[in-house]
C-alpha cells in the first residue's frame, strides 16, 4: 500500500485561519487606501504598461523567494495588482460598459470565494442557490412577470446568456436538435438580428450550428433602433421562403450607442409570425428600478427570453448575468443531461434547485451573491439611484457636446452610453478617413497617458470616441475635463503629425 504523504507545513500555513485573519485585515486596509486615492483621482486611471512588461513582472512574482513573512509577500503581491491595473473607480473611467462596482459586493464575493459555495447542484451552495432563486423572482417581478408563470437563473456573462436563451430557442423550434443537430435539407435556420447587436449574437449562431451567415440583419431606423415595419417585411418574406426562424434578437440597448428597440411593436410583430422574441437587456434591464427611465423597457415582459447583466448597471463585479423565460415550460429545453453522477434521481424534488440543470456551467460561481448583499445592505433603490445618476451625466455629456464648435455628438443619447468625435479647427479640410483615424489615435494618446479612460467606435465606418458613464462618482466637471484634455492631447498629436 502507497503510504500517504504527510500535511506538510506548507499546506497547514497555506489553510490557517490564523493566516486568513492576518492577510484579510491587511487586505481590507490595503483596499480602502486604494480606493480612497482611486476616487479622488490621485493617480491614473488606467495603468498603462505593454503586455510584455506585465508578463515579466507577474512572471517574477511566481519565482520570488518564498521566504519572505507572508503578510510581506502579500502586501507586495497586493500592492503590484493594484498599481497596474484599471481603476474604474476613479471618476474619469468613462469607458466599456463594466462598472465601478459598489466596492462592499467585493466583500460578499469574498464570501463566497473563501469558502468556495458553488452551484450545479443544489447540496454544493445551497444558501447561495436559494439566493439565487430569491433574486430571480425580485427580478423577475421588476420584468412584470406574474409570480410562478416564468423562470429564470444566473450565468457567467452576457455572452453566455444569449447563448443559452437562443439555444432554447433553437431547441424548441427545430424539436430534436439538441440531440440530432441542426438539419442539413431544406431552407437553413437563421436567427434574425439588431444589425448592431453585440458580436455574441453572431457568435452564438456559429456555436448553435446556425452558421454566422445565417443572421439575417433586421433594419434599423434613424435612431439606429430595429424598426418594426421592416422588420414585419422581412419576417414575412422569410416566412414565405419557408426558412425556420429561430428568434428575433432585439436590444435593450444595443451596445454601440445604446439604442432601446420598441420592445411592444417588436412582440406585436413577432406575435404576428410566430416567432421567438428575445432581448438583450445586458446594460438597459437595470432601468426597471429607475421611475424615470422604465417607460424604455414598456414590453419588455412580451419577450419569450431575455438576459440582464447585473454586473453592468446593477453595480457589481463581474460575473453575474441572468437568463429569464416568460414561459416556466421553457426552463430545462436548453439541455438534456443524464448524469446520474451529479443529479440524483432520488430526489427529483431538488430539480428545479439544482441549476447545472439548466446552465452551460457545471461547476458554477456564487454568482449573485454580491447583488444580493448589496441589495440586503442598501435596498433596490440604489439601483434606481445608480441608474439615474448616470443616465444623467449621458444627458449632461451630450449638451456639453453639443455646446462646443469642436465636438460632435453622434446621436441623442438614450442612456449613460454617448458616442462622437473631436473636430478642431485643424481638421475641417481632413478626409473621413483622417478624422477617424485622428480619433483612434488621440483616444490612445489619453488612456495610456492616465488621465481618462474612454473607448474607441465608429459610425458609418469612419473612426469616432465613446463614453460609457458608469461610475455615479463622475460629475459635469469631470466631462469638462475629458473634452479639455482631448482638445490639449488633440492639439499636441496635431502638432507632432
Ligand atoms: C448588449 C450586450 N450584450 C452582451 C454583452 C456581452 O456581455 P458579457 O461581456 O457579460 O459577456 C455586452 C457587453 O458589453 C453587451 O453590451
Amino acid at each position: 500500500m502507497s503510504e500517504t504523504p504527510p500535511v506538510t507545513d506548507r499546506i497547514r500555513e497555506a489553510y490557517a485561519p490564523e493566516n486568513l485573519r492576518l492577510l484579510g485585515h491587511r487586505l481590507v486596509d490595503v483596499l480602502a487606501e486604494h480606493l480612497d486615492g482611486v476616487e479622488q483621482s490621485r493617480g491614473r486611471v488606467l495603468n498603462w504598461n505593454d503586455p510584455a512588461e506585465n508578463r515579466v513582472v507577474a512572471s517574477d512574482r511566481l519565482d520570488a523567494p518564498k521566504n519572505a513573512a507572508l503578510v510581506e509577500a502579500f502586501e507586495r503581491a497586493a500592492a503590484t495588482v493594484l498599481s497596474r491595473g484599471q481603476n474604474l473607480h476613479d471618476p474619469r473611467y468613462v469607458g466599456h460598459q463594466v462598472p465601478a462596482p459598489v466596492p462592499l459586493a467585493g466583500l460578499f464575493d469574498a464570501i463566497g470565494s473563501v469558502t468556495n459555495q458553488v452551484m450545479a447542484i443544489y447540496e454544493m451552495g445551497p444558501f447561495v442557490s436559494a439566493v439565487e432563486e430569491v433574486l430571480v423572482e425580485r427580478l423577475g417581478a421588476r420584468i412584470g412577470y406574474q409570480p410562478g408563470t416564468f423562470a429564470g437563473f444566473a450565468t457567467h456573462g452576457g455572452s453566455l446568456a444569449n447563448l443559452t436563451a437562443l439555444l432554447t430557442a433553437r431547441n424548441v423550434l427545430l424539436g430534436d436538435s439538441y440531440e440530432a443537430g441542426v438539419p442539413s435539407k431544406g431552407p437553413r435556420p437563421v436567427i434574425v438580428s439588431h444589425a448592431e447587436a453585440h458580436y455574441c449574437i453572431s457568435r452564438s449562431a456559429g456555436i448553435l450550428g446556425l452558421g454566422t451567415n445565417q443572421v439575417v440583419k433586421a433594419e434599423l431606423d434613424d435612431r439606429r433602433r430595429i424598426d418594426p415595419q421592416r422588420l414585419d417585411e422581412t419576417l414575412g418574406r422569410l416566412r414565405a421562403e419557408n426558412v425556420p426562424i429561430v428568434a428575433v434578437a432585439a436590444g435593450a440597448c444595443a451596445t454601440p450607442i445604446g439604442a432601446f428597440d420598441p420592445l411592444n411593436d417588436l412582440a406585436d410583430v413577432c406575435e404576428r409570425h410566430k416567432v421567438w422574441l428575445h432581448v438583450d437587456a445586458a446594460h438597459g434591464g437595470a432601468a426597471l428600478f429607475s421611475q424615470t427611465h422604465r417607460h424604455l423597457l414598456d414590453g419588455l415582459q412580451r419577450a419569450d427570453s431575455l438576459i440582464w447583466d447585473a454586473h453592468k448597471m446593477l453595480f457589481v463585479p463581474a460575473l453575474c448575468a441572468f437568463v429569464f423565460y416568460r414561459d416556466r415550460e421553457h426552463r430545462f429545453r436548453a439541455f438534456h443531461q443524464d448524469a446520474p453522477y451529479l443529479f440524483d434521481p432520488s430526489a427529483p424534488e431538488l430539480i428545479e434547485a439544482d441549476s447545472g440543470l439548466k446552465t452551460i456551467e457545471c461547476t458554477k460561481r456564487a454568482a449573485a451573491l454580491p447583488l444580493w448583499g448589496v441589495w440586503s445592505l442598501f435596498g433596490p433603490e440604489l439601483f434606481g439611484d445608480l441608474v439615474d445618476r448616470t443616465f444623467a451625466l449621458g444627458r449632461a455629456f451630450h449638451q456639453k457636446l453639443q455646446a462646443a464648435d469642436d465636438f460632435e455628438p453622434l446621436h441623442e443619447p438614450e442612456c449613460n452610453i454617448v458616442a462622437f468625435r473631436h473636430r478642431p479647427e485643424r481638421l475641417q479640410h481632413a478626409t473621413p478617413a483622417e478624422v477617424g483615424s485622428f480619433q483612434l489615435e488621440l483616444r490612445k494618446r489619453v488612456i495610456r497617458s492616465g488621465a481618462y479612460y474612454l473607448v474607441p467606435t465608429s459610425k458609418d465606418g469612419t473612426g469616432a470616441l465613446r463614453v460609457t458613464l458608469i461610475n455615479p462618482l463622475t460629475t459635469p466637471d469631470h466631462l469638462d475635463g475629458l473634452l479639455a484634455t482631448l482638445r490639449e492631447e488633440g492639439e499636441r498629436l496635431l502638432d507632432g503629425r
